[in-house]
């Protein structure tokens, strides 16, 4: 099996880029941020707040979470419900960023990672896939772009989707995610020692798939 490890900060394309080389490439792509913002969205329905790490580690015994593929398309199950599009408010990506923090979070996804890349070829991507969960991947990219450009991006993304933000709130919001998920104690978000640096910024959706495509082609010769 091949494993590809793409890690980098929220919003720098990671997962609209992966889905496409995945495609080109036939791997089954892996978005492991739908699995945090899963259990965040178990701890949202629940009358306490994320920061209650007692509750929300209780919590786990009681979910579970599950992926999917449907039409080589990936979705997201809680308790057997089909959560795939809840996921994606901003009160949930606010509240993974925090429940991704607690380690009892971290280690209650790892197998089921692990598990996905033992039997498929996949491209997986995250924050911490190639220093923690896919230590050993035949590619690791750490994919990133400015903060601004980021921002923009989701809010052209939210917007397409029928979902008007504030722009400046939403930059905010990236930012303070950014310092969420690289300060934490436990998987920092952190390029991989031997991965390859790539930045986004300015580049169209073509010229980073063909990019990703060309360092793939030239590091594991597919
Ligand atoms: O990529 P995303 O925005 O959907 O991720 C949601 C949150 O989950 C984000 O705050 C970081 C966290 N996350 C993580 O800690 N480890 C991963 N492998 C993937 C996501």
């Amino acid at each position: 099996m091949k494993a590809i490890a793409i890690d980098g900060p929220a919003g720098a394309g990671k997962s609209t880029i992966a889905r496409k080389v995945a495609k080109e490439l036939g791997f089954i792509y892996v978005d492991t941020g739908a699995l945090y913002r899963t259990v965040a969205l178990a701890v949202v329905r629940q009358p306490f707040e994320a920061d209650e790490t007692a509750k929300v580690v209780d919590l786990l015994q009681e979910i579970k979470v599950e992926l999917k593929f449907v039409d080589e398309e990936q979705r997201v199950f809680l308790n057997g419900e089909d959560v795939t599009d809840e996921i994606r408010s901003p009160e949930v990506s606010m509240c993974a960023s925090v429940v991704s923090a607690i380690p009892q979070v971290r280690s209650f996804l790892f197998q089921l990672q692990q598990d996905i890349a033992a039997k498929n070829d996949v491209i997986m991507d995250g924050r911490d896939i190639g220093t923690v969960v896919l230590p050993n991947a035949d590619l690791k990219i750490f994919l990133t772009a400015t903060a601004e450009d980021r921002a923009k991006r989701r809010y052209d993304q939210l917007l397409e989707s029928g979902t008007v933000v504030d722009f400046q709130k939403l930059l905010e919001e990236i930012k303070q995610r950014d310092y969420n998920d690289s300060n934490r104690e436990i998987s920092p978000l952190k390029q991989a020692e031997d991965a390859i640096l790539v930045d986004t910024s300015g580049n169209t959706l073509e010229e980073s798939v063909s990019l990703l495509l060309e360092l793939i082609k030239r590091h594991i010769g597919l």
